[in-house]
């Protein structure tokens, strides 16, 4: 696409390249797409799963609260854990990143620790600019052994993990899901970019070993007003950003923000750097 666009002189953006610091926070499609889909999760696993969220005393008996665990605490983590926890879940929460620990927690998670016992375990869990690495195999088998006894206690596991340009990360296999409570819920979040499950199948709700796993591709689309309202708000500040005072094209390359974005770029209008 990229160079079909060039070849036709086109100047293309890509938002969602966009770096990851304060000034970019209000055009960062990711961001405010991300958010959505993570609040969607917990409504879409709410609506497949047979039971109650929160706890309940009723006269004809008490119901457990549904245990939710989260793996994967970034934009749409955090808002999975909030929305559950709204609904009265009891959450526990993984990720990568020792930074979110606080988030979580302050969210009225628990963080499960996979504790780090390299120097190089503990440097490539910092990630880069914001964003998650592929983490050293020997940490992804004691975080799969955390996991695999995490997920057999729960019953909706939300799946949320990415690392730029690759594949996601396995974290929940099939010899978990299938050690997992009948009735459970899986909402794999990664389902596009090949799923954090490999039982996912992208934009197909199936059943596997008694579990149902959900891999809508496109959670922000189902809350489509909010979706669109919060994505336009991106675009007009991004366009604030490359349209000077008279309405005309500006490309400023010494914006940190407008370069990062810049995909493709014709001849008209010179640059201004
Ligand atoms: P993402 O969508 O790329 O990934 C989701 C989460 O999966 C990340 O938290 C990542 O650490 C985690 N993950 C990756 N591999 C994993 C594994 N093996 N096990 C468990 N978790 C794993 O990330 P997202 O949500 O787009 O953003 C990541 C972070 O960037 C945010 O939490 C936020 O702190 C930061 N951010 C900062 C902004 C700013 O300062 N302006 C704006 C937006 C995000």
């Amino acid at each position: 696409n990229k160079a079909r666009m060039s070849a036709a002189g086109i100047v293309g953006f890509a938002l969602e390249a966009a770096p990851r610091t304060t000034r970019a926070q209000s055009m960062d499609v990711l961001s405010s797409q991300a958010n959505i889909a993570g609040y969607k999760a917990v409504l879409v696993a709410a609506h497949h799963y047979q039971r109650f969220m929160p706890m309940l005393m009723t006269a004809a008996g008490t119901v457990k609260a549904a245990r939710v665990l989260i793996l994967g605490a970034g934009v749409a983590g955090l808002q999975a854990i909030a929305t559950a926890k709204r609904l009265g879940a009891v959450i526990e929460a993984s990720d990568v990143r020792p930074a979110v620990k606080e988030q979580i927690e302050s969210l009225g998670g628990k963080f499960l620790d996979v504790p780090f016992v390299t120097d190089e375990e503990r440097e490539i869990a910092q990630g880069v600019g914001g964003y998650a690495r592929p983490m050293p195999p020997d940490w992804m088998r004691r975080q799969a052994e955390l996991v695999h006894e995490r997920a057999k206690a729960a019953d909706i596991v939300i799946t949320t993990a990415l690392i730029p340009g690759r594949q996601a990360p396995v974290l929940l296999k099939e010899e978990t899901v299938k050690a997992m409570k009948p009735g459970s819920v899986v909402v794999d979040l990664a389902a596009a970019q090949g799923g954090n499950c490999p039982l996912t199948v992208a934009d197909e709700v199936v059943e596997r070993h008694g579990v149902t796993l959900i891999g809508h591709t496109n959670l922000a689309g189902m809350v489509a007003a909010d979706a669109s309202a919060l994505y336009a708000r991106n675009v007009l500040d991004f366009l604030k950003l490359i349209i000077d005072k008279e309405g005309k094209l500006a490309i400023d390359m010494k914006d940190d923000i407008v370069a990062a974005c810049l995909m493709t770029k014709s001849r008209e209008p010179e640059l201004t750097s």
